[in-house]
């Protein structure tokens, strides 16, 4: 069969990319999907089970930072557009190993703009998928496109320099390039290692919310699929060189999300909500809000369509019902959560 696009996406195995695949998959059987990844520790083959016999769909298990394969993906396969997620995303490792992070998403980030820049077909989009951690943590005032890059930790700092090679691409060589900056996004098939999954396993398995660090911590949440239909908006309706914050303004403390949890899962009176929380030590800087302004892409038309409780009920349901898809998350030597005594000795 003719397909009428070839779209690559890296990463595609990770949690958004699965949900991006499975999507664009199932919804434009006349495009052809191909998913580039290395099947990283914190992801799971079994997210792409229910299309990997489709026929407009291939995976490749390989590195990004490879330039001979990526090189020959891109001489081979006629790539239109390409969606860019392959990432180290966990923030703590980054304190840890800061080289694998700068490795993947900087320098698999050159390799694959190079390589689709000497590609012999024209490419139509290469949309980096970064996010509001690049900012940096906002108090009192709310980041727009155009505010300044400040950011505060390994992870964000790789995925800023990313930025800059991929807009350096886009003046250079007039490349077609697209950035979205997006809020924490949440939904089923996350890794347990992120804050929403993790308590939520937690509870399941009878244990408690584990609150990093004493300070007024919130975060702005965003469900996948409306994470999912704004990259295609971007695609289909975004400027080429403009960048697109990407929110819901749904902006949640953390000790209320966990009280949240709690009640959805535990069904305990508002009295014994403490009673299944715990708190252990935080990283030395972390940042407490990251608020952004998302004028630009409500103009292109798009709205986030699932509000917080119904997204959150979705996401508690579907780990019910797939209680043994990722490991115990305090079982987990690569989720390293600080024991409580730690903190209460650092007291
Ligand atoms: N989850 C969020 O809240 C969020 C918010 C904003 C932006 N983002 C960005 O979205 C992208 C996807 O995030 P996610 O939450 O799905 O992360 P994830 O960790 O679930 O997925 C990342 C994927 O990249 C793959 N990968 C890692 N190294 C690779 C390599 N060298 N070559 C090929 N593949 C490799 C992994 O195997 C994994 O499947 C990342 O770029 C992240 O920075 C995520």
């Amino acid at each position: 069969m003719g397909y009428k696009r070839t779209v690559l996406v890296t990463g595609g195995s990770g949690f958004i990319g699965s949900h991006l695949v499975t999507h664009l998959v199932n919804r434009h059987p006349d495009w052809r999907i191909i998913n580039l990844d290395i099947l990283d520790s914190c992801c799971s083959p079994r997210s792409l089970e229910n299309v990997e016999d489709r026929p407009n769909y291939s995976f490749i298990q390989g590195d990004v930072c490879s330039f001979r394969l990526v090189h020959h993906i891109f001489n081979t396969q006629n790539i239109d557009v390409i969606f860019h997620l392959a990432a180290k995303t966990h923030v703590e490792s980054s304190f840890k190993c800061p080289s694998d992070f700068q490795r993947v998403n900087v320098e698999g980030t050159r390799v694959l703009l190079r390589a689709a820049q000497q590609a012999p077909h024209k490419l139509q989009r290469f949309i980096y998928v970064s996010t509001d951690e690049v900012y940096g943590p906002g108090i009192d005032q709310e980041f727009d496109e155009l505010s300044p890059m400040r950011p505060s930790n390994p992870y964000s700092a790789t995925k800023a320099a990313a930025e800059i090679l991929v807009q350096s691409y886009g003046e250079k060589y007039e490349f077609p390039v697209i950035i979205t900056r997006s809020n924490n996004i949440y939904g089923p098939r996350q890794y347990t290692e992120k804050v929403i999954p993790r308590f939520i396993s937690l509870l399941h398995r009878n244990q408690k919310c584990t609150i990093q660090g004493t300070l007024p911590k919130s975060r702005h949440f965003l469900f996948v699929d409306d994470a999912i239909s704004a990259f295609l908006l971007v695609l289909e309706k975004g400027i080429v060189g403009e960048i697109y914050n990407m929110g819901s303004g749904c902006e949640v403390p953390i000790m209320h999300l966990a009280t949240e949890l709690i009640q959805m899962i535990k069904k305990v009176p508002d009295s014994a909500v403490s009673d299944w929380m715990e708190f252990v030590p935080d990283r030395p800087q972390v940042d407490l809000r990251y608020p952004i302004h998302c004028e630009k892409l409500r103009r292109l038309g798009w709205r986030a369509q699932v509000d917080w409780t119904h997204g959150l009920r979705q996401t508690v349901k579907w780990y019910e019902e797939n209680p043994n898809f990722w490991p115990d998350p305090s079982d987990d030597p690569k989720q390293n959560l600080p024991k409580p005594e730690e903190f209460r000795a650092a007291l």
